[in-house]
C-alpha cells in the first residue's frame, strides 16, 4: 500500500557520510513502517561532475553545487548536513531559519561557539526538529546496553572504560580537512571521543560532571599537501595520484585521552587515537556496576557481553548476547533478518533514519535520539577536555556555558 505522507530531503555532502545517509534514505521505508516516508529530493556538494554520477546512482532526483538553493527550496522538509565540521553551523542555521527539520553529522560543530549558536537557532525554530547522527546509539547491541542499564541490571555504576582506536597509517595519510584545525575543530578528539562520550552518556543515562585530567598529542606534525585532497577525501592514502611533494602543518591532535566523573560518581577513562596501529575501528566500552557489567566492541557489533553478578556464584561468567533476536525484544532486530543473521555498519544509519521520521511523524524513537541541545552536552565535554589538557587542571562541566 503506498503511503500518503512523504517528506522531501536535501542532503549536503556526497562522500563518506553522503553515501551512508543516501543508503539510509534509500532503504529505510523498505524495512520500517513509518508515519512519513523520505523522498530523496536533492543532493548538494561541491563537485558538480561527481554529483552528476552520484545522484542517479543513489536515487537522488536532483543535484546542485549550491546548497543554499536546496536549503531554501520550499519543497524540502528535512535538510541533512553531512559536510566538514566548520560548515555545520552555517548550513544548519540557514536550514532552521528556512523552517526545515535538520539532521546534522557529529560532532555538532568544530567549536563550542558554533555549537551554541546552533542550539539557539534550534530553540527559535519552534516547529523544527533537530537530530544529530550519533549513529552508534542505534547499533542494536548499544541500544540493548542502554535498556539494560535503564532497567537497573547494573545497579550503581563504578567504572566506565571507553576507547575509540583507529589506525590511519601514521604519516602516510595526506593533509585532509580532518587534519586542519580551522575545518575540523580537532582531530581524533571530535572525530572519535565525540562518539564514545555520546555513547557513555546514552548507555549510562548519566551526564559527565567533571574532566579530571587530559592529554592531547599531535605526533605527526607535517603531512603531505595533495591538491585533490582539498577537503573532499576521507581515508588513508586517498587522492595519492595527483601527489605534489609539499608538506603542510597538521593543526589537530592525533590522540586525546582523559579521565572523568559521572553524575553518579563513577570514575571513567576515555581514549581516542588515529595511531593505534592495527586497530582499524575498535570503538567500545566496558561498564562495571554493583550488579553486573557490560562490554561492547564495534568490530563485533552484533554482540553485547553481559556479566550478571546477581546469579549464584558457581554459574557466574561473561555471556555473549547475539543481539539479533527481534522476537526476544532486541531493539531494531525485528526490522531486519531472522535470528543471528547479522547486520553491519550501514544498518545503524538506516535505524537512525527510521527514528528521525518516526519523530517527525509524532511517534517515539526506539531509543532516545540526540537533538542539538543533547549533542551540546557532548560538545561541552569535548571543550572541557581540551581546556583541561592545556591548563593541566580539572574542569567542571557546569563551568562551560
Ligand atoms: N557518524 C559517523 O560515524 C561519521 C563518520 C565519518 C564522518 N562523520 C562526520 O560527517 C561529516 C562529513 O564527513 P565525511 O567523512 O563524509 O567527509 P568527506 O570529506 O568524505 O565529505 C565531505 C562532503 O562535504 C562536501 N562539502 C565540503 N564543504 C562543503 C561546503 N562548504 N558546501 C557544500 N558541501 C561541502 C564535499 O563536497 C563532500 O561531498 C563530518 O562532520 C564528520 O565528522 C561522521
Amino acid at each position: 500500500m503506498p503511503k500518503s505522507k512523504t517528506m522531501n530531503v536535501a542532503l549536503i555532502g556526497s562522500k563518506f557520510m553522503g553515501r551512508t545517509h543516501s543508503n539510509a534514505y534509500l532503504n529505510v521505508s523498505k524495512f520500517f513502517d513509518l508515519p512519513i516516508d523520505p523522498v530523496m529530493h536533492t543532493i548538494a556538494a561541491r563537485d558538480g561532475k561527481d554529483l552528476a554520477k552520484f545522484a542517479p546512482r543513489w536515487g537522488w532526483l536532483n543535484h546542485t553545487t549550491n546548497w543554499k538553493e536546496a536549503v531554501n527550496n520550499p519543497e524540502i522538509g528535512l535538510v541533512d548536513v553531512g559536510t566538514p565540521n566548520h560548515v555545520h553551523a552555517e548550513q544548519s542555521i540557514a536550514a532552521l531559519e528556512a523552517g526545515k527539520h535538520v539532521a546534522c553529522e557529529k560532532p555538532l560543530a568544530g567549536t563550542l561557539d558554533d555549537a551554541r549558536q546552533m542550539v539557539q537557532a534550534a530553540k527559535k525554530a519552534k516547529k523544527s526538529k533537530t537530530f544529530v547522527w550519533y549513529n552508534y546509539r542505534r547499533c542494536p547491541a548499544v541500544a540493548l546496553a542502554h535498556q539494560l542499564v535503564k532497567a537497573g541490571k547494573l545497579g550503581r555504576i563504578f567504572h566506565v572504560r571507553a576507547a575509540y582506536l583507529q589506525d590511519w597509517g601514521g604519516p602516510d595519510t595526506p593533509l585532509l580537512w580532518r587534519f586542519q584545525g580551522k575545518l575540523a575543530g580537532s582531530g581524533a578528539h571530535g572525530d572519535l571521543n565525540a562518539h564514545i562520550i555520546d555513547m557513555v552518556r546514552f548507555v549510562t543515562g548519566e551526564e559527565i560532571t567533571e574532566v579530571v585530567g587530559a592529554i592531547e598529542e599531535t605526533f605527526i606534525k607535517q603531512r603531505e599537501i595533495i591538491e585533490s585532497a582539498g577537503g573532499e577525501i576521507s581515508g588513508k592514502g586517498a587522492g595519492k595520484k595527483k601527489a605534489k611533494k609539499k608538506m603542510g602543518k597538521s593543526t589537530v591532535d592525533d590522540a586525546v585521552m582523559f579521565l572523568a566523573r559521572l553524575a553518579g560518581g563513577a570514575a571513567c577513562s576515555f581514549e581516542a587515537t588515529r595511531l593505534a596501529t592495527g586497530n582499524k575501528n575498535a570503538n567500545g566500552f566496558e561498564i562495571n556496576g554493583e550488579k553486573g557489567s557490560l562490554k561492547f566492541n564495534f568490530e563485533r557489533m552484533n554482540e553485547l557481553e553481559y556479566y550478571d553478578a546477581t546469579l549464584e556464584g558457581r554459574v557466574q561468567g561473561w555471556s555473549t548476547i547475539n543481539v539479533t533476536r527481534g522476537g526476544d525484544g532486541h531493539p531494531y532486530a525485528g526490522n531486519w533478518w531472522p535470528d543471528s543473521h547479522i547486520i553491519g555498519y550501514e544498518h545503524g544509519f538506516v535505524n537512525q533514519a527510521a527514528d528521525m521520521f518516526s519523530i517527525i511523524g509524532g511517534k517515539k524513537p526506539v531509543v532516545p535520539m540526540p537533538d542539538f541541545a543533547d549533542a551540546y552536552e557532548t560538545q561541552k565535554v569535548l571543550h572541557a577536555v581540551i581546556e583541561s589538557a592545556r591548563q593541566h587542571c580539572p574542569i567542571k562541566i557546569r563551568s562551560i556555558k
